[in-house]
């Protein structure tokens, strides 16, 4: 893993929210060194990821992993989510991994991948090696009823020739509305163009309208919409899966 950035462009955030180097790695339990300014007494961090923190980042794709809310409801078995959705970034496949820390902890992150087939490689393994010893027995049957579904119900993607990396960003709900995810996003882009990678691609939905927003605001464009029943069993209704696409000059 890298070590730890620092960012200057600061111009845009919120008060409170800093993108700055951490020097000993993660702060300890005294709390962060020098909180500046804040809003609501808080104060947030962007740091690069560290393999310790995987846990953390898994924890919290299963608590934002329908539409913001617990994946709880259609996917009952949270370590093996964390596995999947979490672990093949941490396991060689991703790049640009950072995370937003306030006083309580790891409260959101961007993760991605830059190499399509090396994520595919990394989740093939995290899912042979490790999924098993993390799946309790009475959650089976309905995690297999959500894989079965997803599997049939594939969102639309881009060009992976044009686009060959793809992100997630996801904040659990203290951190939202303080232009964190912002901060997140330039800061993966800024690896990602570091690395020469000429794309990148996104899955999001109609529904997740805040994210829209922040997509377009750094330059993502729609590049195919499609309306699946995946998610009509626990919506209430299906949703328009959207591909956002965004060229790295
Ligand atoms: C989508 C997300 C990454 C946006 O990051 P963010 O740092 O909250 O973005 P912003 O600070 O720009 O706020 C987003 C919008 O929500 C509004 N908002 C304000 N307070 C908010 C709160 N407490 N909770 C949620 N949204 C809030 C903001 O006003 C802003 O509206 P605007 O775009 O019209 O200005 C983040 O809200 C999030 O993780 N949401 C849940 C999971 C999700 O949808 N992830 C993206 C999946 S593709």
């Amino acid at each position: 893993m890298n070590g730890p950035h620092l960012i200057d462009n600061p111009a845009e955030l919120r008060p409170g929210v800093q993108r700055r180097r951490s020097p000993g790695g993660v702060p300890g339990a005294g709390g962060l060194p020098d909180g500046g300014s804040t809003l609501r007494g808080v104060s947030v961090i962007i740091r690069v990821a560290h393999s310790s923190d995987a846990a953390a980042v898994g924890g919290i794709a299963f608590e934002t992993g329908f539409f913001g809310g617990s994946a709880a409801r259609y996917f009952p078995a949270p370590e093996l989510f964390s596995v999947l959705w979490a672990g093949p970034y941490f396991a060689g496949a991703g790049a640009g991994l950072w995370v937003a820390e306030d006083e309580q902890g790891v409260a959101g992150y961007v993760v991605g991948s830059p190499d399509p087939a090396g994520y595919r490689r990394a989740l093939r393994q995290v899912a042979l090696h490790r999924a098993w010893r993390v799946t309790p027995v009475a959650a089976v049957p309905a995690v297999a009823r959500y894989l079965v579904r997803a599997a049939r119900m594939p969102g639309p993607h881009a060009s992976e020739a044009r686009f060959p990396a793809h992100l997630h960003l996801n904040l659990l709900p203290r951190l939202r509305g303080q232009r964190v995810g912002d901060a997140l996003l330039d800061a993966h882009l800024s690896t990602l163009r570091s690395l020469g990678v000429p794309g990148v691609q996104l899955s999001t939905t109609s529904e997740n309208r805040a994210a829209l927003r922040l997509y377009r605001r750094h330059g993502f464009e729609v590049a195919a919409r499609r309306l699946l029943g995946l998610w009509t069993p626990w919506l209430g209704h299906p949703a328009e899966h959207v591909v956002m696409v965004r060229g790295l000059p």
